[in-house]
């Protein structure tokens, strides 16, 4: 686990010193929570937009996306209970002043417990060898069953006390569980309170009676109050759905991972509606897709796992998330949710007017169910470049720090270099830049040793090298460097473009979804 965050901490800065993500406000300090992304951090994000722009628009002929406001009217807050419900439990400590979540306090207690279960486990493992029957051990075992009970123990009243929304219950678990403030060490809490994660605002002058507005917390619900315009002017029939990409806010009080947790955000959600009745076929079909749509990435396909939510929103006939396998474990990456007609019905109720859909082939009018599906950019740009970042130790003692990304998500698709700064070669290497730059994001780069400027391109990931030499001259021909096998190969300028696009299109990508 140690090596493990040492390598994530590693990641963090390789991000920054290649240009990938930036603390916000850096020269002042920082701004919590709230990240940059740079020059090469942009484009590998728009690459991740366009891989499920293009997977949801242009695959699903009943699929078309939207792009609307931040800003909405308040009431569309109330309507869908994140004015009433948004909230998360915090508890502060009197003698540090530090402010906590209290369900995030309890659920660091639980992952100690677990810790401890398998620190007994390793050191039997170590202990009994081949023999060991981790099983058996686990049941039998009695300093391993009294942590089990504990834990469990402690997982029910705590899931009780969130369920039933019991904050001097979650309060008394920190009391019972006699859980210390991290920095002051004291048991010297506050009662526990309800916190409001959206940011608000004002629109309009105070002297013409300003109005509070919300940042939103999700790009869901511009989806849901423009269903009926796309709808009818897009002529749709259900099923069909809706795509957004956009920033979305949250005020997260523990705000930590990098840009896992952010304050500033951005979602790539899907509402898909369907006739009531066939929302679990259709939350089948979204799970088993979006799953696809990770592992055509080819970042392994051991590093994601579903989780099935058992305990629902009241809203949500089914939910589950997909994980992937961080450096600090397996962590929620999006969310394929059933949410019911509730958030139509509810827009319904509060605006007063009807939302219904006609379905001609039924000849009857209903408000539609929705499946969603939601993915964090951010998180999803986190888990690519967690997975591709390597360092290698290679022949002669040399090293390097790879991106393995996958070819048509790199920033950079192409750099080409001429050998030496003289006898024309630097002109020949521009005018092949000139050709392929209208296709793919190219680089021209001349200085250093030409080992200094392959270690360039392999450490933000870029899938092709051209080298220019003095025999290009002669016969028209280059070397292609691989990035990953670092295999080199002469080949001809002219079939270069084709070479490089067999690799780098995100059509490729396309096509393995079907
Ligand atoms: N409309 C449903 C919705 O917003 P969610 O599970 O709260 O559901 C969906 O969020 C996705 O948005 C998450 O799976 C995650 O990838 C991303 N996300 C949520 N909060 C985030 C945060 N504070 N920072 C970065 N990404 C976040």
């Amino acid at each position: 686990m140690a090596q493990q965050e040492d390598v994530f901490k590693k990641i963090v800065s390789h991000a920054k010193e290649y240009g990938f993500v930036f603390q916000s406000s850096e020269i002042y300090d920082g701004l919590s929570a709230v990240y940059d992304y740079g020059q090469n951090g942009v484009e590998l994000k728009n690459n991740i937009k366009r891989y499920w722009w293009e997977g949801m628009t242009l695959l699903h002929e009943n699929i078309v996306g939207i792009d609307s406001a931040i800003f909405m009217h308040p009431t569309i807050w109330k309507a869908s209970g994140h004015v009433d419900a948004f909230n998360d439990p915090l508890i502060d400590n009197r003698d540090s002043k530090k402010r906590y979540r209290a369900d995030v306090l309890i659920e660091e207690e639980l992952a100690k417990i677990d810790d401890k279960i398998e620190k007994e486990v390793a050191k039997a493992r170590k202990r009994f060898g081949d023999s060991f029957d981790e099983k058996l051990y686990r049941e039998t075992n009695p300093r391993v069953s009294d942590y089990i009970r504990q834990r469990d123990e402690l997982h029910e009243r705590f899931a009780k006390a969130m369920n039933d929304n019991d904050l001097n219950e979650l309060r008394q678990i920190i009391i019972d569980r006699e859980i210390v403030c991290p920095v002051s060490g004291t048991k010297n809490w506050t009662e526990v309170r309800q916190f409001n994660l959206m940011f608000r605002t004002e629109m309009g002058s105070t002297a013409d009676g300003a109005m509070t507005v919300y940042l939103r917390p999700e790009t869901a619900q511009g989806i849901f109050v423009n269903y009926l315009n796309v709808q009818k002017t897009g002529r749709m029939r259900i099923p069909f759905g809706i795509a957004q990409i956009g920033k979305a806010f949250r005020n997260e009080i523990v705000a930590r991972q990098f840009i896992f947790r952010m304050r500033e955000f951005e979602q790539m959600e899907m509402q898909f509606f369907v006739r009531p009745g066939e929302e679990l076929k259709w939350f089948d079909y979204w799970k088993d897709r979006r799953l696809k749509w990770h592992k055509a990435l080819g970042l392994g396909d051991e590093k994601y796992r579903y989780h099935d939510h058992d305990k629902l929103a009241h809203y949500a006939n089914a939910a589950t998330d997909i994980e992937f396998q961080m450096p600090f474990g397996f962590k929620e990456v999006e969310g394929i949710h059933s949410r019911t007609n509730f958030d139509l019905s509810q827009h319904e109720k509060y605006s007063g007017k009807n939302i219904k859909y006609f379905d001609p082939e039924l000849n009857e009018s209903y408000v539609p169910y929705v499946i969603e599906t939601s993915i964090g950019v951010d998180r999803m740009f986190l888990s690519v470049l967690c997975s591709s970042y390597e360092e290698q130790l290679l022949e002669g003692g040399d090293k390097r720090v790879v991106l393995h990304l996958p070819a048509p998500l790199a920033p950079v698709k192409c750099a080409v270099m001429p050998l030496v700064k003289k006898d024309g070669l630097p002109e020949k290497a521009r005018a092949i830049v000139n050709d392929l730059k209208f296709d793919f994001s190219t680089h021209y780069d001349e200085k250093d040793s030409i080992g200094k400027r392959y270690r360039r391109q392999d450490a933000i990931g870029t899938p092709f090298c051209i080298t220019v030499d003095h025999q290009t001259l002669e016969d028209n021909t280059v070397t292609l460097r691989e990035r990953d096998s670092m295999e080199q190969k002469r080949v001809n300028i002219d079939d270069l473009h084709k070479l490089i696009h067999e690799d780098v299109s995100l059509t490729s990508l396309l096509r393995k979804l079907g």
